[in-house]
């Protein structure tokens, strides 16, 4: 998809991979970027970026959204929390937690920005997903699940949407240098390295995209082999 003159919203875009997102659509030529946060939106120093207050877990927030935001052209869907817990020992209020944010909220903002994607028609919905919802891993068991049920979501949305010109991506990070892995000692890719290959997936026409070195090998297994990938990353 071209993104010169494009409009984009982007969730979850006051910190993290969300504010580089937000930076790498303006590089890529959008004419304006809305940077959506659930806290109280504070003016933006440069004029192609509107500031929003979106919650996507409340539907009178995301209502108000769409109302501010009537020419939306491109949707990213960035917005996510995570909660630790294995299968059988998290909190169930977590998983529900996780649930809520990471699928039924992406779905409910995409529900909302559709009718408006399709009256500006070429668009495109970016979904930032994870590896972890093609195979999870045991500590982080509620997010992978409500990431695999975004993951699903994303592939229904893609067919639901063919032939009304919104293209539909799904991104599937590894590890990402944020306050997301704070704390976790692990290999994490620059979140401004992931964000530049997300819009040039996104500009590509891509369906898919592993957006970093680890996840990009990973992804490779999976697309060959998804239960060696399992295998890896449960460690069954
Ligand atoms: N970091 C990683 O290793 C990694 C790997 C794979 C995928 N991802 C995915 O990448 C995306 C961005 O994560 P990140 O690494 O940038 O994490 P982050 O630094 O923790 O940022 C998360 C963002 O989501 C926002 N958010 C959370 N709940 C929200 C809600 N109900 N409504 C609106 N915004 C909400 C947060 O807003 P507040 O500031 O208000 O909390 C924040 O802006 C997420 O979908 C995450 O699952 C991350």
């Amino acid at each position: 998809m071209n993104l010169n003159r494009s409009v984009a919203l982007v969730t979850g875009a006051n910190r993290g991979l969300g504010a580089r997102l937000v930076q790498q659509l303006l590089a890529a030529g959008a004419a304006k970027v809305y940077a959506t946060s659930r806290g109280a939106s504070a003016d933006a120093a440069d004029p192609r970026v509107a500031p929003l207050t979106l919650d996507v877990t409340d539907p009178a927030s995301v209502r108000a959204a769409v109302e501010a935001a009537p020419d939306v052209t491109v949707l990213v869907n960035n917005a996510g929390v995570v909660s630790i817990g294995s299968a059988l020992g998290g909190s169930l209020d977590d998983f529900e937690r996780d649930l809520r944010t990471n699928y039924l909220g992406t779905l409910r903002v995409t529900r909302a920005f559709v009718p408006v994607l399709e009256q500006h028609a070429p668009a495109a919905i970016v979904n930032v997903l994870t590896l972890l919802a093609l195979a999870p891993v045991r500590l982080t068991a509620g997010y992978s699940a409500s990431k695999a049920a975004a993951h699903s979501m994303t592939q229904s949305l893609r067919g639901e949407l063919r032939g009304r010109g919104i293209s539909v991506l799904g991104v599937y990070p590894g590890s990402i240098d944020t306050d997301m892995l704070a704390g976790v000692d692990t290999y994490e890719a620059s979140p401004e390295l992931v964000a530049e290959r997300i819009v040039a997936a996104l500009t590509a026409g891509e369906t898919m995209v592993f957006p970093d070195d680890a996840s990009a090998a990973a992804g490779a297994v999976y697309l060959q082999d998804p239960v060696k990938l399992e295998r890896m990353l449960t460690g069954y």
